[in-house]
């Protein structure tokens, strides 16, 4: 067998969790057409081929206005269940075993689309994918950045009674311009609520913003990081408080990020301590979901398997799963590795 192909078959079949993933962004074309038919929303491209053929995109910007037109065909329970049901099937097919999901509540309830229609569709689709397909998972609520602090905290409200559904906040879209410190006092209030924090920081902004998450949102991970190889007392404290960053090769590339992954810093992060793990962002609209990230990182910067089995630890222990479990996916990640050799 060539060695590619072992090497496919390891990164797709070692145990694994997936944390850092937009349910909205995984609305395959296939499925948008469907839904728009269904709900009759109009949409700029008339077939699947169509609609990918415009998925090639300048920068972040660009990317967020064909993602927020996208989820306009989202409307019913059902069509939320629908999404993240076909998410959790590719997720369970590239080993994940256990997922923790973004979602956009902001980009639904000013369409007149109810929170509550938003969340149960996909908790639904949660819950049955634990019983059918054995993945576990969490769900994260993000604000969206480049609206109001004031209606991130009436999101932040309309979310209190679903905090047994809800285990984190987090915070997306447009970056630049929009720092961390402008959430302090809702991420404040969520945490005292009781929900976990994460932030994006420092995919399009600064090494700056990924301190001010930790400092001001006290964020137990950061989304992304790849400016953090800016700033080498930033990546040592990272080191050292072993905060995960949660990295996106194939979004990065495709938002031009990082203009080749043979320089992404993925890999001059894990060899500096720092506990990187690797994810698929909006795998709909970036040509890939887990597996197909590893192996972009792993064909770009020549890792091993002692690199990918430390991304593959990395994802568990940075994940927010009860100890048994973790221990239990850690053991299985051992005995995978082991077995393969
Ligand atoms: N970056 C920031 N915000 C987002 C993204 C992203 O890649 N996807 C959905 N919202
Ligand atoms: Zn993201």
């Amino acid at each position: 067998m060539p060695d590619d192909t072992t090497m496919d078959a390891f990164i797709r079949d070692i145990p694994k969790a997936e944390l850092h993933v937009h349910i909205e962004g995984t609305l395959e074309p296939e499925m948008l057409l469907e839904l728009g038919k269904r709900n009759g929303v109009a949409l700029d491209c008339a077939s699947a081929e169509e609609c990918r053929a415009a998925y090639h995109f300048n920068d972040l910007q660009h990317f967020l206005d064909l993602y927020y037109a996208g989820v306009e065909v989202l409307v019913a329970e059902q069509d939320f269940y629908e999404l993240t049901t076909a998410y959790l099937r590719r997720a369970h097919g590239d080993g994940a075993r256990h997922v923790e999901v973004f979602f956009d509540p902001q980009s639904h309830t000013p369409r007149g689309v109810p929170f509550a229609v938003v969340v149960e569709g996909i908790r639904r689709a949660l819950v049955d994918a634990e019983r059918q397909l054995g993945v576990s998972s969490r769900l994260i609520m993000c604000f969206l950045r480049d609206q109001s602090p004031a209606s991130a905290m009436v999101t932040l409200e309309t979310a209190r009674p679903y905090r047994h559904v809800i285990a984190g906040v987090g915070l997306d879209s447009a970056e630049v311009g929009h720092p961390p410190r402008d959430f302090k006092e809702v991420f404040r209030v969520a945490r005292d609520a009781g929900f976990v924090a994460v932030a994006h920081a420092g995919e399009e902004g600064p090494a700056e913003y990924i301190s001010e998450a930790l400092d001001l949102l006290k964020v137990a991970r950061i989304d992304h990081g790849v400016r953090a190889i800016d700033d080498p007392a930033l990546q040592r404290r990272l080191a050292g408080e072993q905060i995960p960053l949660t990295m996106c090769p194939l979004s990065n590339l495709e938002l031009q990020v990082t203009p080749d992954l043979s320089q992404h810093p993925l890999k001059r992060l894990l060899d500096a301590g720092l506990r990187v793990t690797v994810n698929s962002d909006d795998p709909a609209y970036f040509d890939g979901y887990l597996a197909a990230n590893y192996a972009a990182v792993q064909h770009a910067l020549d890792l091993d398997r002692d690199d990918i089995a430390a991304l593959a630890r990395n994802s568990i222990t940075s994940s927010w799963l009860p100890t048994a479990r973790r221990d239990q996916l850690l053991a299985e990640i051992d005995a995978f590795v082991t077995a393969a050799r």
